[in-house]
């Protein structure tokens, strides 16, 4: 199933060039600038909160690696990949792309970092027990997000980060789960990870 994508693509065996590359092979352009603004932003989150800003970055370049396969192949190609599927990625498949990502990361950027990996395949619903890596990489993905404009929660999460990453993290998933409370589905990694920073911002925030 990967051989269709790498069809034309000419890696140079360096990133992000490699990662522009092959999002404009399958006419995702906006996806690759998205990609790159989240990278850069990623490890400047990382060198602020001290997580490794290559690692960061890396993340960030691939995370949305997945935006080539469409939302109605995405079921398909996670059963094929063996992927764990939730009843609600099955409602809603484009909570799969995070998944997928890292499956491409792996077997077409040839990533192996578990660290790397792990933060590719949270950046949407983040997840319980959430690494530091994981953090930075899905804060930076909310704020370098891919709608037009600004995201109304920014300068509050902004002003929280200057603090606190677990705070600036809360932001946006207070924000979500109100939007989330009249359409869509409430990812179960997102449930636990809120509840989980609540916990610990109640006790004493990172
Ligand atoms: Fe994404
Ligand atoms: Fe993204």
């Amino acid at each position: 199933m990967i051989q269709q994508w790498i069809e034309n693509f000419s890696p140079k065996d360096s990133l992000p060039g490699d990662m522009v590359q092959f999002l404009k092979l399958h006419g995702h352009p906006k996806t690759a600038a998205h990609c790159h603004a989240v990278g850069k932003k990623a490890a400047e989150i990382a060198r602020q909160y001290a997580a490794d800003p290559r690692q960061a970055q890396t993340a960030g370049w691939l995370h949305d690696i997945s935006a080539v396969i469409p939302n109605p192949e995405r079921l398909e190609f996670a059963r094929a990949h063996n992927l764990e599927i939730l009843t609600e990625e099955t409602a809603f498949p484009m909570l799969l792309h995070q998944k997928i990502s890292v499956v491409l990361a792996q077997q077409i950027f040839n990533v192996t970092d578990p660290t790397i990996l792990s933060a590719i395949g949270c950046h949407t619903t983040l997840k319980p027990q959430s690494s530091l890596l994981d953090r930075v990489v899905f804060l930076a993905d909310k704020i370098a997000w891919d709608q037009p404009g600004q995201p109304p929660y920014l300068p509050e999460l902004l002003a929280a980060l200057e603090t606190s990453l677990d705070n600036a993290i809360l932001v946006y998933l207070d924000y979500l789960w109100e939007i989330l409370a009249t359409s869509g589905v409430r990812h179960p990694w997102f449930i636990q990870a809120r509840n989980e920073l609540h916990a610990s911002s109640t006790a004493g925030s990172f």
